[in-house]
C-alpha cells in the first residue's frame, strides 16, 4: 500500500495565511513520518510556502481551466505548477463548480500534478470518480469544522464512498474529512478503506500545530 496522505487545507484561517502559512507549512515539513504531508493553502501564498517549506508536499485549494490570456483573477494551472504547486484540491464544499469544470481541469493539467476532486456524498463521489482524478474526497458538509471526525459521525459514508469509487476505477485515491484531529480518526480512515484525509480546523485551530500534526501521524 502506498504511504497515507493527511492533506491539511489552509482555507483561509488566521492562523494558516501569509506569514503564518509559512510557519505552519515549516511545522508540517518538520514532522517525522513516513506518511505524505500536503499542504492546501492560498493562491496568493504559493510562492511563499514553496520557499519556506522546501521538500513538502503544496497543493492549491482551486484552480480554473482556463487559457493564457483574458482571464481576471482566474487560477491557471500553468502558473501555479511554475510556482512549485503539486496537486490542487477542486470541488471543495466552499467552493463548488461543475462536473465540466473538473473534468476540463483534469485534461488541462499534466499526468504527474494530483488533483483531488471533493464530493459531499457517495452519489457525487461517483460521478467525480468517473472523471478519475487521483483522489476524490468524501467530506459530508454538515460536519465541516466540527468537533466530531466523519469517521465516527457517519462511517458507513466513509466505507460507502470507498466502495463506489472504486466499483467506478481503481485507479482512484480515496480520502475523507470533516472534523478529523487525532491519529485514531486517520487511523480509523484507512480501516474504513481510504488513503488518508483531509482536513483543516484540526491542525488551524490548534493551540500546538506540531503537536496536533504528531498526534494525526501517530498511529500509521
Ligand atoms: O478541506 C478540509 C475540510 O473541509 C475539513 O475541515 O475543519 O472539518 O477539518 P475540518
Amino acid at each position: 500500500m502506498s504511504d497515507p496522505l493527511v492533506v491539511v487545507n489552509f482555507k483561509t484561517y488566521q492562523t494558516a495565511h501569509g506569514a503564518s502559512a509559512e510557519s505552519l507549512a515549516l511545522a508540517m515539513a518538520n514532522i517525522e513520518t513516513g506518511a505524505r504531508m500536503i499542504a492546501a493553502v492560498s493562491a496568493i501564498d504559493l510562492s511563499a510556502v514553496v520557499a519556506a517549506a522546501p521538500g513538502l508536499e503544496v497543493w492549491c485549494q482551486h484552480l480554473d481551466p482556463v487559457g493564457f490570456g483574458s482571464n481576471t483573477g482566474w487560477l491557471h494551472p500553468s502558473t501555479a505548477i511554475e510556482r512549485g504547486a503539486s496537486g490542487t484540491l477542486i470541488n471543495h464544499a466552499e467552493h463548488k463548480v461543475s462536473l465540466e469544470h473538473v473534468a476540463m481541469l483534469l485534461e488541462q493539467v499534466p499526468e504527474e500534478f494530483e488533483v483531488c476532486a471533493c464530493a459531499a456524498d457517495v452519489e457525487e463521489a461517483r460521478a467525480l470518480a468517473a472523471l478519475e482524478p487521483d483522489f476524490v474526497a468524501v467530506e459530508p458538509p454538515e460536519l465541516i469544522g466540527g468537533e466530531v471526525s466523519v469517521t465516527s459521525a457517519d462511517p458507513e459514508i466513509v466505507s460507502g464512498t470507498a466502495q463506489a469509487v472504486k466499483d467506478v476505477s481503481g485507479a482512484v485515491g480515496i480520502l475523507c474529512g470533516a472534523g478529523v484531529k487525532t491519529g485514531s480518526d486517520v487511523s480509523k480512515a484507512i480501516d474504513l478503506g481510504t488513503s488518508g484525509v483531509l482536513l483543516a480546523s484540526g491542525v488551524t485551530k490548534s493551540d500546538d500545530p506540531s503537536v496536533a500534526l504528531n498526534d494525526l501521524v501517530s498511529l500509521l
